[in-house]
């Protein structure tokens, strides 16, 4: 039985004397990337494993390994894995455990790799189970929005450009709009893992006779990643996952923004419940959207793990350097942050009442002029350029506003002093039912694409 290691002896060899305390507290990662102990623990069955094919490792040992590391996992599982104060790493601390569990044997687990192709691996498959749980939780976003929809989507408002009032659209139309953006979001958050690094070693390979395919395999690549440098070096695959994250959490964003919008007095679109709605400490009356801004302001910290993902590698010489150890703080509070985000989303798209009557005044307020561009549409049906009927409904808009009425409150005859092509059959589409019913182009907002747009969605998320 060899001596018992201690864990700051694995690494320090050839020093004398332990590491000064303000350099340990930088240096030690294990408070952060422990929650990679699947995934070391996976690695480094698939390791040994393949150690044990290709005879570097005899099978009694594999097996005592692999038993060892099922222990660990355990002790991760069941909470009761005690950190050594000088575990340095979530890889130090599995190492250091299975040593004190079966000996020796434990102590050969490190043939033929190093800490540099391990941690590689761990973050790529890391990412991989990431990639599987956001996915999830955006779908869960996803049919929120689409219940939303089924429930409330007809309901007419209407859509702004620069915040001001445009057209009618229906509250379908909207909600399904963030559908499609948390659908091209689990595009980028999709990770494809297909380069394995384990066997890349310290940077350089190894001589030992492994068989990295085997590996590869084992942990659900698609191969072995062809430069040892490279798998070494690079963290872009962290650094453009969180991007994706990056992506999702501006949509939700977004939407906080909209929410917050939509449940001001001043819109009166929305009522959120009070489970997501907070009080003032002050003004009694309040019903603040707390929640909403939060997922406004929450996505500058999954933006700022981007870049800080992206920071930590430029003009980084090639090779391994203790700068990549900051990508987990990072890629781990993007993860936290969004994955909170989506969670209160969620809530609030759980418990939020549409006011329709709000929503239709708001589009039916004769000061909006929504239907400005039905009318020029109209004109243009008749063989009037669009450029010139534009100008002609601008000349209706100043009379309607300069008498506070509406375009649609105006007689037929204003209508055939600016343009002999007006007839009685105008007042059709100056209703915002009528706008809609029109436009029924791809990807506009009629009822029967609405109809047709909820199918298709309900469908893929299996609702
Ligand atoms: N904790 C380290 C990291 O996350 C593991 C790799 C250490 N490698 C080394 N050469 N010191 O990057």
């Amino acid at each position: 039985m060899a001596k018992k290691r201690k864990a700051d002896e694995l690494l320090r060899g050839r020093f004398a004397g332990g590491l000064h305390p303000a350099l340990d507290r930088i240096n030690r990662s294990f408070e952060v990337d422990r929650r990679m102990w699947r995934e070391d623990i996976e690695g480094s069955i698939a390791h040994a494993q393949m150690l044990g094919a290709k005879k570097v490792l005899s099978a009694a040992a594999v097996r005592r390994i692999v038993k060892g590391l099922k222990a660990v996992a355990d002790e991760f599982e069941d909470g009761t894995f005690e950190p050594d104060p000088a575990d340095e790493d979530i890889h130090m601390a599995v190492e250091r455990r299975l040593i004190e569990l079966i000996g020796d044997d434990g102590a050969r687990l490190h043939t033929a790799r190093s800490r540099n192709d391990q941690v590689a691996t761990d973050l790529r498959l890391y990412l991989k189970h990431l990639s599987q749980r956001t996915i999830a939780r955006i779908h869960d976003v996803q049919e929120a929005l689409v219940r939303l929809a089924q429930r409330d989507g007809e309901l007419v408002l209407p859509f702004y450009t620069h915040l001001q009032r445009a057209q009618p659209t229906l509250l379908g139309h909207v909600l399904l709009a963030y559908v499609e953006m948390l659908g091209q979001d689990v595009t980028g958050v999709t990770y494809v893992g297909e380069e394995c690094p384990l066997g890349s070693g310290a940077g350089s390979g190894t001589s030992f006779p492994i068989d990295r395919r085997h590996t590869a395999k084992a942990l659900g690549f698609k191969r072995p990643s062809p430069n040892s440098l490279e798998a070494v070096s690079s963290r872009r695959d962290a650094a453009m996952f969180t991007a994706g994250m990056a992506a999702a959490a501006t949509t939700l964003s977004r939407l906080g923004a909209d929410l917050v919008l939509w449940t001001s007095r001043e819109f009166g679109f929305a009522r959120l419940g009070d489970a997501v709605t907070t009080g003032s400490s002050i003004m009694p009356q309040k019903r603040n959207p707390d929640g909403a801004e939060l997922l406004r302001a929450a996505a500058t910290r999954v933006t700022g793990a981007m870049t800080r993902l992206f920071e930590i590698q430029r003009a980084l010489p090639l090779g391994y350097a203790k700068d990549l150890q900051e990508d987990k703080a990072a890629l781990f509070e993007a993860e936290d942050t969004l994955l909170q985000m989506l969670d209160v989303a969620e809530a609030m798209l759980g418990d939020i009442a549409f006011d329709g009557d709000r929503m239709h005044a708001a589009v039916t307020a004769p000061d909006g002029y929504v239907l400005a561009t039905e009318v020029a549409d109209w004109l243009v049906v008749r063989g009037v350029p669009f450029r010139e009927a534009h100008e002609v409904v601008g000349r209706l808009v100043s009379v309607a506003e300069a008498h506070h009425i509406g375009i649609e409150d105006l007689p037929l005859e204003v209508f055939q002093q600016v343009h002999d092509a007006f007839d009685a059959d105008v007042f059709e589409v100056l209703t915002p039912e009528g706008a809609l019913a029109a436009r029924k182009a791809l990807g506009g907002p009629s009822p029967a694409n609405l109809r047709r747009e909820l199918r298709k969605w309900a469908g893929r998320l299996g609702l």
